[in-house]
């Protein structure tokens, strides 16, 4: 039965700014990462505040064929062992997909290797997964992914590999987006998560609460989400505040407890009302203590019996292991793509 074979599979990531490749092999009992590398451009777009699309792309041309090579010769695998290239084929920006994709549709007509597409949101959903014996995961469905990024807020609802039904969203900015913003108002540079995140642990509960901010759409029925408001609110509080470091720690503490209190009570009225077995978070907000407590708390509290899975945090940002994994279950169904006329589609909607 072909579950039962060893696969291995070359996975390519290059839909922002992380170049970033996987081998892995896999067969039903063991998801096995042979290797996962990252080259993040982070410190070159932080000196213009966020990501530079045409930079981006220069950078993943220069690193994506030594980034394979590498881990082919790391793992001594030729190209005639592998099964199958794996790559992002949107959403993202469509100058990074295109490296990606060029470079998988070369290798894949070269080597004479079957051709897989995984969306990026898909990653982000399977990416607390890793770890799973494959044949397990099927067990854990029906599944409600939360997924938290630069670009994503969304509850998506996986009733089996490859189904997926969009639950609710954000309706303008994604919460990690807010987090770059608040960081950029506070001055703290980017990427604003891990910055905002690690001034709000200065926060002491005993000082009395500076700021007090809006909860967007928290009491609204239904699971849309809105997080521009939140930023700004900060704006506007900033502004006013006398700008001390007491405050920023404050504001930093006050944010963080915002956009974590919409994000919870949405996920947990969501797992109610599907009544899912378990729940996958997955994207770079998904690197948030804060965030992990308050589910771990609300769900014990509420759905105990719900399963919930965390990605390891080096699975947490844009990586390629978590583009291997929904690949290995393509792969079993066949679903390749032609590389004849294959394009990345910067706004591949996963589920609507
Ligand atoms: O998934 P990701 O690496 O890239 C996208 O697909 O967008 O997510 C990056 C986002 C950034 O907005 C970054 O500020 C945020 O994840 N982030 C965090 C934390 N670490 C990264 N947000 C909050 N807390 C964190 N610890
Ligand atoms: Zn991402």
């Amino acid at each position: 039965m072909s579950s039962y074979k060893t696969i291995k599979i070359l996975a390519i990531e290059t839909s922002c700014d992380e170049t970033a490749v996987a081998l892995i092999c896999v067969d039903q009992n063991n998801f096995t990462p042979l290797q996962s590398v990252i080259s993040s451009q982070v410190k070159t777009h932080a000196k213009f505040g966020g990501v530079v699309p045409e930079v981006a792309a220069r950078m993943h041309i220069k690193q994506i064929l030594p980034l394979i090579d590498l881990v082919l010769k790391k793992e001594k695998i030729k190209p005639q062992d592998l099964n199958a290239i794996a790559v992002t084929g949107g959403p993202g920006l469509i100058s990074s997909l295109l490296v990606g994709t060029e470079t998988a549709k070369a290798l894949a007509f070269a080597w004479k290797k079957p051709l897989i597409k995984v969306n990026h949101i898909e990653g982000h959903v399977y990416s607390s997964l890793i770890n799973e014996k494959p044949k397990n995961i099927a067990k854990l469905f029906p599944a409600l992914s939360l997924v938290v990024s630069g670009g994503h807020t969304e509850l998506i609802l996986m009733k089996e590999h490859g189904k997926y039904k969009f639950i609710g969203g954000t309706r303008d900015d994604a919460v990690g987006e807010a987090f770059d913003k608040v960081a950029k108002i506070l001055n703290l540079g980017y990427p604003g998560g891990p910055a905002v995140s690690r001034l709000a642990l200065e926060y002491k509960s005993i000082n009395k609460k500076l700021f007090d901010l809006p909860r967007p759409m928290i009491n609204v029925p239904g699971f849309e989400m809105s997080f521009s408001g939140i930023k700004t609110a900060v704006l506007y509080a900033w502004e006013k505040s006398g700008k001390t470091k007491a405050q920023k720690i404050a504001m930093a503490y006050e944010f963080q407890e915002a956009v974590t209190d919409v994000l919870v009570s949405k996920t947990l009225l969501a797992a109610k009302k599907y009544q899912v077995k378990s729940l996958f978070i997955g994207g770079g907000v998904a690197a948030n203590q804060r965030l992990r407590s308050k589910l771990t708390t609300i769900f014990e509290n509420n759905l105990p019996e719900i399963n919930l899975k965390f990605p390891a945090m080096e699975n947490t940002g844009d990586n390629a292991l978590m583009i291997a994994l929904p690949a290995y279950f393509h792969y079993l169904k066949k679903d390749f793509q032609k590389i004849k006329g294959f394009r990345p589609d910067p706004n591949w909607e996963l589920v609507r």
